[in-house]
């Protein structure tokens, strides 16, 4: 059986990536993958303590092995940290076997959805809304790279599944 594009989910920290991941992949009955939970599985350990011991950079290598070795296979919801578009090698590999949704936030949401959050070592520093703020900043043009950019601001997680199917199915008839 031939199996359907991947359907990849990237965008910033907070903006649902996991969670209408999972939503999407019941709904297509494709198998959801999170490349965050992979490299948690795979080295036995929280991203902080990834960061912490490894570093960003190593980091950032893993995760592009992780995209490499996830990207093999199609038919998957694919959910990627926030991060994985600093890298153009990874936007690539992804696009080859799928198409890429982003999903965005305003700053105060994002700031909303994460302020308690303990496993987001970008943002642990003494003004995480102003990390939010330049972080968005300088990834917005890496973000729009994506097929399709939906602001998941005041939409609920139903709401964005059905958008996201909804233009999943029209990119893979080809109505663009
Ligand atoms: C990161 C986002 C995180 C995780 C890591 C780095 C980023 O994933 O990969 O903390 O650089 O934006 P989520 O987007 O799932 O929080």
């Amino acid at each position: 059986m031939i199996k359907k594009p991947n359907l990849i989910l990237i965008g910033f920290m907070g903006t649902g990536k996991s969670t209408v991941g999972r939503f999407l992949a019941e709904k297509l009955n494709f198998a959801f993958v999170d490349i965050d939970e992979i490299i948690k599985r795979a080295l036995g350990m929280d991203i902080s303590e990834i960061f912490s011991r490894f570093g960003e950079s190593r980091f950032r290598d893993i995760e592009t092995e992780a995209v490499k070795a996830v990207a093999k296979k199609k038919g998957q919801v694919i959910s990627t940290g926030g991060g994985v578009v600093l890298r153009e090698e990874n936007i690539v590999t992804l696009k080859k076997t799928g198409f890429l949704f982003c999903l965005t936030a305003t700053e105060d949401v994002i700031f909303e959805r994460l302020k308690y959050s303990k496993d987001r070592p970008l943002l642990q520093v003494s003004d995480p809304k102003s990390r939010i703020k330049e972080l968005l900043l300088s990834r917005m043009p890496l973000y729009s790279k994506a097929d399709y950019v939906i602001d998941t601001s005041s939409l609920s997680v139903r709401e964005v599944t059905e958008i996201i199917l909804k233009k999943y199915e029209e990119l893979i008839n080809g109505k663009t």
